[in-house]
């Protein structure tokens, strides 16, 4: 699949929807396939809600990335990490969202929209979505997490 063909899903809550707005007619006008969960507007929201769409899209395969944005994007990446199989990155510069996808594999990008604007929050997520993962020794460690969370689920099943 090229870059270009990746779907993502978006979602948002009060604090972040304009410029999970903004980022939406980007990705839209450069060809990538595009879920929308929302928020569409002001209206005081909880970001449990749309991070667990999200996150649920990207863990059963439907999308290949997502992209959440609340007011510090902190809220966002706390609760996608609860899905099993997601790496959700909070990023506020390019270099971050860089590694974020070298290094970690982050499948889910959040970012702040109390702290990130448009321009920045575009070249962010450019970066964050062209990145590939590096593998190799950070492929061992990614693996690692991966196996916790496995851990964990044997422990929660008792088996
Ligand atoms: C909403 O006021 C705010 O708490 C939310 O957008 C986010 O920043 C939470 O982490």
């Amino acid at each position: 699949m090229s870059g270009a063909m990746l779907a993502v899903a978006l979602g948002a809550d009060h604090a972040g929807w304009e410029l999970k707005e903004a980022l939406k007619a980007w990705l839209m006008d450069a060809g990538y396939q595009v879920l929308d969960f929302g928020a569409h507007g002001p209206d005081s929201v909880d970001y449990p809600d749309y991070a667990a769409q999200v996150a649920e899209a990207v863990s059963v395969g439907k999308v290949d990335r997502g992209l959440l944005v609340c007011g510090t994007g902190i809220g966002m990446t706390i609760a996608a990490n609860k899905v099993p199989g997601i790496r959700a990155a909070l990023c506020g510069d390019v270099f971050t969202a860089r590694m974020s996808r070298e290094h970690n594999d982050a499948n889910v990008l959040a970012l702040g929209g109390r702290l990130t604007g448009r321009e920045t929050g575009l070249d962010i997520l450019r970066a964050w979505l062209e990145t590939s993962f590096a593998g190799g020794r950070h492929a061992l460690r990614v693996d690692k997490i991966s196996e916790m969370e496995r851990g964990l689920m044997r422990a929660r099943a008792g088996t």
